[in-house]
């Protein structure tokens, strides 16, 4: 299958002042070639196919913004190669932008006096979306998002969730083949949230529409992508479906078993490693890999009196937080 995104070694350099303060500061700052260099995305390479839903995470600064940048034609790299539906981005800025679709959850991308209906309308006539087209989409917009709910209301009155719906349905209006999210969630309420999500599922089901989410929220990743991909200070540490991450990083399973009297250890069953305790409970590690939960189970209750138990999936969040943990 061949790809729908390819970036090979893609460097992004920033040069930044060094900044210094004071009157005087600013005034050397004019006139001195005083920089320093931040490597804002070194040496990355991955390819994406058609009608994937890709993760894209990391740490605050890691370099997420800068690689949609990049993809989207906002910003020229420094160095490497990226093509996107067979097209350099920031060479053909206005050719890209007719096969994809951005979002940043930051910022608005609709135009913040005009009411939401001449946003749409307006896009209507950038894009050159035929009528039928325009008002197939705009239908299947008001049916999930609601926008219909605000139509009259200038962008800049809208709320955060309200303001994202318009976004997303935006974004879409023009059928991209790829569409770009940078943090579509961020600020929302869990219903807007759960909203949000299930209209991306469905466009990515119904129309294979090739999705990358940036997203600092692992519920987002783990209710929609199949892939992800950790980035650490501008570098890939991490590439692989969600189901290997949960396999490999995922090692230990916890037990919570709440027992009938206090003991002082478990050594009964030396499979397991008691990490928490609270009165009569106690959390329990123990390796995935190596044994069932079933197994150690009967192994405790053979051994002692409990109460009640219960076993809790490795989650997304944590195993994350052990890979970025892993790198210090
Ligand atoms: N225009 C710019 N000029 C100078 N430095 C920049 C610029 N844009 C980004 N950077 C720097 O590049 C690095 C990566 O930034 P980027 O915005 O890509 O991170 P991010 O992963 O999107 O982070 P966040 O989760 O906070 O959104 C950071 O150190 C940032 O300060
Ligand atoms: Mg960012």
């Amino acid at each position: 299958m061949s790809s729908i995104i390819t970036v090979k070694n893609i460097t992004k350099e920033f040069r930044v002042n060094k900044g210094r303060s004071g009157f005087l500061g600013s005034v050397t700052n004019l006139f001195s070639r005083d920089y320093r260099t931040v490597q804002a995305v070194n040496d990355i390479s991955f390819e994406i196919n058609r009608g994937e839903f890709v993760g894209y995470v990391g740490e605050n600064g890691a370099g997420k913004s800068t690689t949609i940048k990049i993809l989207t034609g906002i910003l020229l790299p420094t160095s490497g190669m990226a093509e996107v539906n067979g097209i350099i981005p920031y060479k053909n800025r206005v050719e890209n932008s007719k096969r994809i679709g951005v979002v940043f959850g930051q910022r608005s991308q609709l135009w913040w006096d005009l009411p939401v209906r001449e946003s749409f309308d307006l896009l209507k006539s950038i894009y050159h979306i035929p009528q039928d087209l325009f008002r197939h989409n705009m239908d299947l917009f008001i049916d999930i998002l609601k926008v219909d709910d605000f139509f009259d209301v200038p962008v800049r009155k809208l709320s955060l969730g309200q303001r994202m719906r318009c976004d997303l349905a935006a974004s879409l209006l023009h059928d991209p083949d790829i569409l770009f999210l940078d943090e579509p969630t961020i600020g929302l309420d869990v219903i807007a949230k759960d909203k949000i999500r299930k209209f991306l599922k469905e466009i990515n089901r119904d129309r294979n529409t090739t999705i990358i989410l940036t997203t600092h929220d692992m519920d987002d990743i783990e209710a929609l992508c199949k892939r992800i991909i950790i980035l650490d200070q501008g570098k890939i540490v991490f590439d692989n479906p969600l189901s290997t991450l949960k396999k490999e990083y995922g090692g230990e399973r916890v037990l919570e078993v709440e027992f009938n009297e206090f003991y002082e250890s478990l050594d009964k069953v030396p499979e397991i490693n008691v990490f928490k305790e609270e009165e009569n409970k106690k959390w329990i590690k123990f390796s995935r890999e190596k044994y069932t939960a079933a197994s150690i189970i009967s192994k405790i209750t053979e051994n002692y009196e409990i109460k009640d138990i219960s076993i809790h999936e490795p989650n997304v969040e944590d195993i994350v937080k052990t890979i970025y943990g892993n790198l210090y």
